[in-house]
């Protein structure tokens, strides 16, 4: 038997919103540990004095677990603790090293973890980065910072010039006039070029492509790096792009290198184009992805490459919920 924990936030006390919390805590616990309804044996939750409206046992049973035992308990009123929260502790038949889940904040007001962290997660095109460092950011409810985005818009505005993206000194000199912003609403990233939202213009094929000439330059590099450490010297968050373990936040609290095989990650690419209901060929697009990696992997200055204290994690064979977990284990290790 083992014991796998979990605690998550409610916005407002309401019978809806525990039910809402209470459905989601359990289904990511769920995932994350691979768990069969059946391997449950039983389910205890407490709940924060502040919390009247409904039972969380009673949301469980609302969820669908039906044959599994359940309790609730309040907890005392203690100094400083989270409000609206509620935990739970689920007792397991099966063998397995546990995935812990907290979600909507529950965790960052625990003392161990309350400092101010940085994670960097590198990795080449495609190997699952932005999906996971999205996930991560929305578990422990601090910033995802797209670094990738930044260079894009650099090269968005490249591309729009007429410029060559191999000329560093038109580059320079057109990046002095230009606004480059992130902003964030509902917790999504948008990024400004003079003030336009270009958050989905950038994704496009052409784009990626010129974004990884242009990184190339180091006085591109300086002026978007400046801005990615003054980001993350302000507040928690997590980074994802080539050089942020190595270059960008040597000192990150955690490091992690992302990677998979070429046809996965084209394989990637090309359902997520699809799905945005863009037409392209696979094979083209495999090719692409090779090539920027290679441009990515062999330019001079602050090259993609795995830091040498990040952990490497081949997402290959590996669902999202996997290797969120796997993140996600190795920093509660450490917390
Ligand atoms: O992660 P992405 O595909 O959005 O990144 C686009 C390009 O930007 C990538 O090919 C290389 C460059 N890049 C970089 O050089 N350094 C980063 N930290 C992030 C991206």
């Amino acid at each position: 038997m083992i014991v796998i924990r979990g605690a998550t936030t409610i916005p407002s006390d309401t019978k809806e919103e525990i039910q809402k919390a209470v459905s989601e805590l359990l289904e990511q616990i769920e995932s994350r540990n691979s768990l069969k309804r059946d391997e449950i044996v039983s389910l205890v939750f407490s709940s924060t004095s502040d919390i009247h409206s409904y039972y969380p046992a009673k949301a469980a049973r609302d969820a669908g677990f039906m044959s599994c035992s359940l309790f609730s308990a309040q907890e005392p009123e203690i100094d400083g603790g989270l409000p609206l929260c509620i935990r739970c502790m689920i007792f397991v038949e099966k063998n397995l090293a546990p995935s812990h889940v907290y979600l909507r904040g529950a965790k960052v007001l625990r003392k161990d973890i309350a400092g101010k962290m940085n994670i960097a997660i590198d990795g080449p095109a495609g190997s699952g980065k932005s999906t996971v460092a999205k996930r991560v950011a929305k578990d422990y409810n601090i910033l995802y910072l797209d670094t990738g985005a930044m260079y894009r818009a650099c090269a968005l505005k490249v591309l729009e010039a007429g410029i060559d993206p191999n000329d560093e000194t038109a580059i320079v000199d057109l990046m002095r006039d230009v606004k480059l912003d992130v902003v964030y609403e509902n917790g999504i990233q948008k990024t400004l070029l003079d003030g336009k939202d270009v958050s989905e213009e950038i994704r496009k094929n052409p784009v990626s492509m010129a974004s990884s000439v242009v990184s190339k330059h180091p006085s591109v590099r300086m002026h978007l790096v400046e801005k990615q450490r003054e980001i993350a010297g302000r507040m928690s968050c997590i980074l994802d792009g080539r050089d942020i373990g190595t270059y960008v936040l040597p000192d990150a609290d955690f490091k992690f290198y992302l990677t998979a095989s070429p046809d996965v990650r084209a394989r990637r690419r090309y359902d997520e184009l699809k799905a945005k209901g863009t037409e392209v060929d696979y094979e083209q697009l495999k090719g692409e992805i090779i090539r920027r990696d290679e441009q990515d992997m062999n330019r001079k200055f602050a090259p993609l490459k795995q830091a040498e204290d990040a952990v490497l994690i081949d997402t290959s064979d590996m669902t999202i919920d996997e290797v969120v977990s796997a993140i996600e284990h190795v920093m509660q290790e450490k917390l």
